[in-house]
């Protein structure tokens, strides 16, 4: 996720399009860059890696003198593709220096792109996806049939990209113009009074203008100073858009209207997962990131072993289950703090899958660097492009959800899944235990799931109703069974540290070993039970465990896949997940858990984006 914002108007675009950072550096902070149009043919771009004061500084000792016009762009950048470096940050430009672009998304489709450009001679200058775009636009520009029309061929570039995007194109022959697309990321208009502005959120222009539209799948929009204009690819012009008034004050324009970001990250997941997905299945193959090992090197091993942290750890639990299945590999889950302290039986034949959002949780780092000591391979899953994780495992595949604000994580959480599948489906193929359509199955199931969160999320209003009834509890147990184990795990530890209230979850199995003795009459008890359709077994068990603790008193609150009647005599409470493929359950069943923990974190009148006592990345062991 990424922070863009353009500008055509009556202001000096510099001052309008910094201050619009500013307020969107919450959106990424791997590097910010700005783009004036002086209105005399010339495009000024500065950009530095980094946070947005190093930019800053850059300007004020080049001097503001050189950035007078009333038109420009700007970007803040959290990294997907190519590390937070200067020659990565954006804008970028064509060789003429004339056309500059600034990119929110994924370009699928850039490595052909990037070819095409190469094989006729352009030499480009980023490890980016997103300078294809700038100068394809440039070359559509200079020849063929939309020479000489800049809309036009900006148009006729967005026809042959693949993937999610939000484009913004400025160019020195057009100083009265920004021309920006979208397509599955975030873009709305400002409309002034004599100025307009186009952006990846309204926090950008919620001062000068709360009258904004909002646009449609694959739209282009025109800005001039007193004027937008909208077609979709092709120029049509009968497209639909929402005009709206924002009605939010800044504060929580931020925030996307909520009181704190990680309500927002909750919200955000759908995409959060389906951005972590994107351009992963490609000729009927996964594919990883930067994926530095081989598939035979993926055949050589013969044992996986996942280090984490706290909910990193939780997403490794579930993870192995579905790994253990498609790979038939041996799959060891351990808390990184204990790894490399109980001598660990590692060697070249073994693959340590390292998880971290932040990317420098110091337990996980010392793991790697014990892991790589030992010789075995390591792919980081992380969400952070260029943190010393990733850069020192031999593999990564990024989670891509943007900067996750909240201390407390969630959709970094249920990114870490989709990732987690993605290297197991990608061991499954390398070593063969799955057949290509079998694994094509397998993500096409798994590239459903974005669109059953959003279902489940628009559902949430009875559990933030119970939690606010529950908020008072002394404790809640958790259950689960098999993935609804970790799951469990992971409302806990949602509960614990936001709500600070004691939680804790367990494997159903293990109640009459004891935690039965916790039950009492009015104790809440989650239980997160399989799909009906899955193992009956584990299904049947889970439900005899309700009874068990509801016969002693228990409140029991179950999650359960729509249309589970079974389960209904038995639920003091009842809330339904869309029906999904077993071992991908967790993707929907920990979403309930979370909003449940917001909840009662505030109605307990605690700050549920900065909970006491913790740190969004704990860089010491
Ligand atoms: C989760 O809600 C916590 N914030 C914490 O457990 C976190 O998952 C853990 O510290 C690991 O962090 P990492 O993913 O950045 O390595």
């Amino acid at each position: 996720m990424c922070g863009i914002v353009g500008y055509v108007g009556h202001r000096r675009a510099l001052d309008v399009v910094v201050e619009a950072l500013r307020r969107m550096e919450y959106r990424g902070y791997d590097s910010a860059g700005i783009a004036i149009l002086d209105g005399q043919g010339g495009l000024a771009v500065e950009r530095k890696a980094g946070r947005l004061s190093n930019l800053e500084a850059e300007l004020d000792e080049i001097g503001e003198e050189h950035f007078t016009g009333t038109a420009g762009m700007g970007h803040t950048r959290w990294a997907t593709h190519g590390r937070p470096t200067d020659r990565n940050a954006h804008p970028h430009r064509d060789a003429s220096g004339k056309v500059a672009v600034v990119h929110n998304g994924i370009i699928e489709n850039f490595a052909p792109l990037r070819e095409e450009l190469e094989k006729s001679g352009v030499e480009l200058a980023s490890d980016t996806d997103t300078e294809v775009a700038v100068h394809l636009v440039a070359r559509a520009y200079e020849e063929g049939p939309t020479a000489g029309n800049f809309v036009d061929s900006a148009r006729s570039v967005l026809r042959r990209l693949e993937g999610a995007f939000t484009l913004v194109f400025a160019h020195a022959d057009h100083p009265g113009t920004i021309v920006a697309a979208r397509r599955s990321t975030p873009l709305v208009v400002g409309v002034g009074d004599g100025e307009m502005f186009i952006a990846s959120d309204v926090a950008a222009f919620i001062e000068f203008t709360r009258e904004a539209v909002e646009l449609g799948q694959d739209q282009v929009v025109v800005i001039t100073e007193d004027s937008y204009t909208v077609t979709d690819f092709d120029g049509n012009s009968e497209v639909d858009t929402r005009p709206f008034t924002i009605d939010w004050d800044l504060a929580a324009a931020e925030k996307g209207g909520h009181d704190y970001f990680m309500l927002k990250e909750i919200e955000e997941q759908p995409a959060a997962v389906a951005d972590t997905l994107r351009g992963h299945f490609v000729d009927g193959r996964i594919v990883l990131d930067e994926q530095r090992l081989s598939d035979q090197e993926l055949r050589d091993i013969d044992k996986v072993f996942v280090v984490a942290c706290g909910s990193s750890y939780h997403s490794g639990l579930v993870a192995k289950y579905a790994i253990e299945h498609w790979t038939r590999l041996p799959v060891e889950v351990e808390l990184a703090s204990e790894f490399r302290y109980r001598d660990p039986v590692l060697d070249r034949s073994t693959l340590v899958v390292a998880i971290s959002q932040s990317g420098e949780t110091a337990d996980t780092l010392e793991a790697v660097r014990h892991a790589k000591d030992q010789k075995a391979r390591v792919l980081a899953v992380c969400n952070t492009n260029g943190a010393q994780i990733p850069r020192e495992a031999d593999a990564v595949l990024y989670t891509r959800t943007g900067p996750e604000i909240g201390v407390a994580s969630t959709k970094a959480f249920l990114a870490q899944m989709a990732a987690n599948y993605l290297v197991g489906l990608a061991l499954a193929q390398a070593r063969g235990t799955k057949y290509p359509d079998e694994v094509a199955r397998e993500y096409q199931d798994l590239a459903a799931m974005p669109e059953k969160i959003a279902e489940l999320l628009t559902g949430m209003d009875p559990v933030r109703a119970l939690a606010r009834e529950l908020s008072d509890s002394p404790a809640v147990l958790f259950l689960g069974r098999h993935v609804g184990y970790p799951v469990a795990l992971e409302g806990a530890l949602k509960l614990k540290e936001l709500a600070y209230m004691h939680a804790e979850g367990f494997a159903a199995g293990e109640l009459k070993h004891g935690p039965i003795a916790l039950i009492e009459d009015g104790l809440p008890v989650i239980v997160v039970m399989p799909s009906p359709k899955g193992r009956a077994v584990l299904h049947s068990k889970l439900l005899s465990n309700i009874r068990e603790i509801q016969a002693r008193g228990a409140v029991t609150v179950v999650i359960a896949e729509e249309g589970d009647e079974t389960v209904r005599p038995f639920a003091d409470h009842l809330f339904e997940i869309p029906s999904a493929p077993s071992l991908l359950q967790p993707l929907l069943s920990t979403v309930p858990l979370q909003v449940f923990a917001a909840e009662v974190a505030q109605s307990r009148g605690y700050d549920v984006d900065k909970p006491r006592n913790l740190a969004k990345s704990v860089t010491v062991e």
